[in-house]
């Protein structure tokens, strides 16, 4: 081939490698944020990233676009490896044009959305991006909704995951809100529908775009966002770790981990954790990290709804999903936050084959009022459906409390549980000695000559009838009472037996959660 043919290729690739060009390039690093290509270069195993539609361009003419370059069209698409298996990316292009998402940079992602559901591999979406772009007009919101649709169409046969890596306005934020894990970088990535000034000019309120959608914020308050990384990198290494928990898609199992973790190894500390006085917290993080093959977890939301922790790890070299009761934070209790976070969290690991292992210290569902007129009826209501409907193996191990219906929302028996394994302090019940006590025996207490001992009396009937796992395990709601020391080698074991598990649903065109 004549060489001024490959002259103009190579010529022709590398202006595109500039996006919108050196200035832009540093302006984005002075801001602390790495390009578009260099993020893929984190994201993929090394020299494995391959682009797609290089030389694609927008067609717009309006305003001054006819004259106006846009390398790429503003984002980098394409394929490649992390750890070996194949995960499709695009990364919007904050250098050209702002990454603003006009109709033929749509058309990129959803080339690379489709092929990720055909071919049944992830896909990562780097968002950086301001929104629709303005002189594109409606073109550009028909982008968007292509991408919606597809984010849909997905959800549930290939991991979907977003990482927001600078301001995503308007559109640019419903598209990650479909996928199943949002990324944000701390200090350099904000999301919101409308930003600071629309809303100064809409309600007068003046706030800055770092408190209204910065990682801090959707992390721990508004429960939008599941990970925070300290940069670019972090950021990427985490999507990275969180794909090795997951399967390439809804068909498969997440590849094994070997471990020298010894599967039967012991946890003798674990006897003496639980502490005799029922209203003394522990670190759950303790028993989850005791049990995990190398006590390594990856958390997924830990700064939201702290009282329930959600997170992965392996068993036995095996992915497991761990939804559990954290005694430190509102001793345990279930509110309307835990509710959404746990129940989305059983749904991932339902879609994706990721078994469920679920630890109970749960004295109930918070009451308050607030609770009430937030729709905890509702919320609450997300956890019992999403447990209910999940068919991967599913144990629970109860530690301390089970009390009335949040026993049964952290997976008992009824709702399908397969294995119900129980420590002897485990306290299974409508509720606790002490309320129960006051109900019941209200007039008992009222009424007798010392209600002070005969409270007592009673409470202590109470706690000898149901604080312990045994009533449960006589009718056979819990198949088991273990030494804590040897949860590991029980657990390890409970899902080896389960991994053939089949079980299926009657044939609908969806179930109906109450959202
Ligand atoms: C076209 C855009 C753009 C957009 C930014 N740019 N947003 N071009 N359409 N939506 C361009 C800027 O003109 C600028 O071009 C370059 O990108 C960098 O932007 P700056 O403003 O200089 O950067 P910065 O100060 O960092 O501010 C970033 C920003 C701001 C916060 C994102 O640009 C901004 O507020 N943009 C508009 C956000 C927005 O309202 N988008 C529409 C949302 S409505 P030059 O040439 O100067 O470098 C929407 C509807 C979809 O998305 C709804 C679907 C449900």
């Amino acid at each position: 081939m004549a060489n001024e043919k490959l002259d103009e290729l190579r010529r022709l690739k590398a202006e595109v490698a500039l996006g919108g060009g050196e200035k832009r390039i540093e302006n984005q690093h002075k801001g602390g944020k790495l390009t578009a290509r260099e993020r893929m270069d984190i994201l993929f195993d090394p020299g494995t990233f391959v682009e797609l539609d290089v030389f694609v361009h927008h067609r717009s003419n309006n305003f001054d676009m006819g004259k106006t370059r846009a390398p790429g069209d503003g984002v980098v698409t394409g394929y490649g490896n992390v750890d070996g298996r194949l995960v499709y990316a695009y990364a919007q292009d904050f250098t050209v044009l702002g990454g603003s998402l006009g109709e033929y940079h749509a058309n990129k992602i959803v080339k690379v959305q489709e092929m990720s559901l055909k071919m049944g591999a992830p896909i990562v979406g780097l968002n950086d991006s301001g929104g629709a772009r303005i002189q594109e007009g409606v073109t550009a919101l028909s982008g968007y909704g292509k991408i919606f649709y597809n984010n849909t169409i997905s959800s549930g046969v290939v991991p979907q995951i977003s990482v927001i890596m600078g301001p995503c306005a308007g559109g640019a934020v419903y598209s990650p809100a479909i996928t199943d894990f949002i990324f944000m970088v701390d200090g350099t990535s904000q999301m919101f529908i409308t930003g600071p000034q629309v809303i100064e000019t809409v309600t007068g309120e003046k706030i800055t775009a770092e408190e209204l959608g910065g990682a801090r914020t959707h992390n721990a308050k508004s429960g939008v966002a599941h990970f925070m990384g300290k940069d670019d990198a972090d950021t990427l290494a985490q999507v990275r770790e969180l794909l090795s928990y997951l399967p390439s898609n809804n068909l498969e199992v997440a590849p094994p981990v070997c471990s020298s973790d010894d599967p039967n190894r012991l946890i003798p500390e674990f006897d003496e954790l639980v502490p005799d006085n029922p209203n003394k917290p522990y670190d759950m993080y303790k028993v989850i990290a005791g049990l995990a093959d190398d006590g390594k977890i990856f958390d997924v939301a830990k700064d939201y709804a702290k009282n329930i922790i959600t997170c992965y790890i392996r068993l036995g070299g095996n992915s497991v999903g761990v939804v559990a009761s954290q005694p430190m934070v509102a001793a345990g209790c279930l509110d309307i936050n835990a509710s959404d976070k746990a129940a989305r969290f059983v749904r991932r690991c339902d879609a994706f084959n990721v078994p469920l292992l679920v630890i109970t210290d749960v004295p109930g569902f918070l009451p308050g009022t607030d609770q009430e007129t937030g729709g905890i009826i509702r919320h609450g209501a997300k956890l019992l459906y999403a447990f209910c409907e999940a068919t991967v193996p599913r144990v629970t191990l109860i530690l301390r409390k089970a009390y009335g219906g949040a026993y049964i929302a952290m997976n008992n028996k009824e709702l399908g549980a397969d294995l119900v394994l129980a420590w002897p302090s485990a306290q299974i019940a409508v509720m606790g000695a002490e309320g129960a006590a006051n109900i019941v025996f209200r007039n008992d207490i009222k009424d007798a000559d010392d209600p002070i001992a005969v409270r007592k009396a009673k409470v202590a009937e109470y706690e000898e009838k149901f604080n312990n796992p045994y009533r449960a395990a006589e009718l056979g709601y819990v198949e088991d009472v273990i030494e804590p020391s040897e949860s590991r080698q029980r657990l390890i074991s409970a899902f080896d037996m389960l991994e053939s598990k089949r079980d299926s649903r009657p044939a609908k065109k969806h179930g109906n959660i109450p959202l």
